[in-house]
């Protein structure tokens, strides 16, 4: 059954952890994620974006699969099913279709909006036992090929967001999606602990997981970080291990061509690199 992230991420933070948000495009992807969870025995959450909700056919879509895949593989660590960046309706749609977490991207309205409409679909979680992940400064990332560097979030608005009664909160800290720039200044710790320091027990999120190096993502954890996202990092090992299939004409040898063992390299791939962050981020054996 899937679980609201609410209680892991209190668990994670208390225990000075972090549980792997690990975003899914297809059946191979969240096979690979779950597996691994339960090899490893850690808590996990399946991360949904709009972009990819729709390419896998639609929120509904990704419910059946995913909760028929809890039973048929016999998942029993706690998992939860997040939707990832959610524009106002997309939480609506996910709520109805079953997820059990959301989050809220409010961060590119003014902040007085921002708490407007977080503040309403606190309730509306709570009433349903879904968690709530709220945000505060936009994480940049790639767009039009151009790389956008992430903002620092105001602690004060961090806090004006977090006393609404969210379960927990991604604060921009100078992170951002995709591959970071050689250029990247490096996580901001000074706005990390302003934001922890006014913040208290709130579990906080670091988003934009992949290629963040490994001291970084141990301080950030020690600074009150609970949930970090990673994306990118399993979509390179999957192109990665497909294409030295394809190269070594593997394909093209026997039944090699079959999509369950073309695509097998690339979910294995992703297994390992999904076990190496749970080892990282001290989520193994947390379950
Ligand atoms: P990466 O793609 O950089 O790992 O970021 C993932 C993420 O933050 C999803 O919200």
């Amino acid at each position: 059954m899937l679980v609201s992230a609410a209680e892991m991420l209190k668990k994670a933070k208390a225990g000075h952890y972090a549980v792997g948000q690990f975003n899914i495009n297809n059946l191979e992807w969240t096979k690979a994620v779950l597996l691994t969870a339960q090899e490893n025995n850690s808590p996990v959450i399946l991360g949904v974006s709009e972009g990819a909700g729709k390419y896998m056919a639609g929120y509904k879509t990704v419910v059946g699969m995913v909760n028929g895949m809890l039973e048929e593989l016999n998942i029993t660590v706690p998992v939860a099913l997040h939707l990832d960046h959610g524009s106002y309706d997309a939480c609506y749609k996910c709520i109805e279709a079953g997820f059990s977490s959301i989050m809220f991207d409010g961060s590119h309205y003014p902040i007085e909006e921002n708490i407007e409409k977080t503040k309403e679909l606190v309730k509306v979680c709570a009433d349903k036992g879904i968690s709530l992940e709220a945000e505060v400064g936009s994480i940049g990332g790639e767009e039009d090929g151009v790389i956008g560097m992430g903002e620092c979030a105001d602690p004060k608005e961090c806090k004006a967001i977090a006393d609404l009664g969210i379960d927990f909160l991604a604060a921009g800290i100078g992170n951002i999606h995709g591959k970071y720039p050689e250029n990247w200044a490096g996580l901001s710790f000074e706005t990390l602990d302003a934001v922890q320091q006014l913040t208290g027990d709130m579990p906080l999120v670091l988003h934009g997981g992949t290629g963040i190096p490994e001291d970084m993502i141990k301080k950030a954890i020690s600074l009150g970080v609970s949930k970090i996202n990673v994306n990118t990092e399993c979509q390179l090992s999957f192109a990665d291990a497909t294409r030295k299939y394809i190269e070594a004409g593997k394909d093209l040898e026997g039944k090699g061509f079959d999509p369950r063992k073309l695509l097998a390299p690339g979910a294995d791939a992703i297994k390992a690199t999904v076990k190496e962050k749970m080892e990282l981020f001290g989520s193994v054996g947390k379950a």
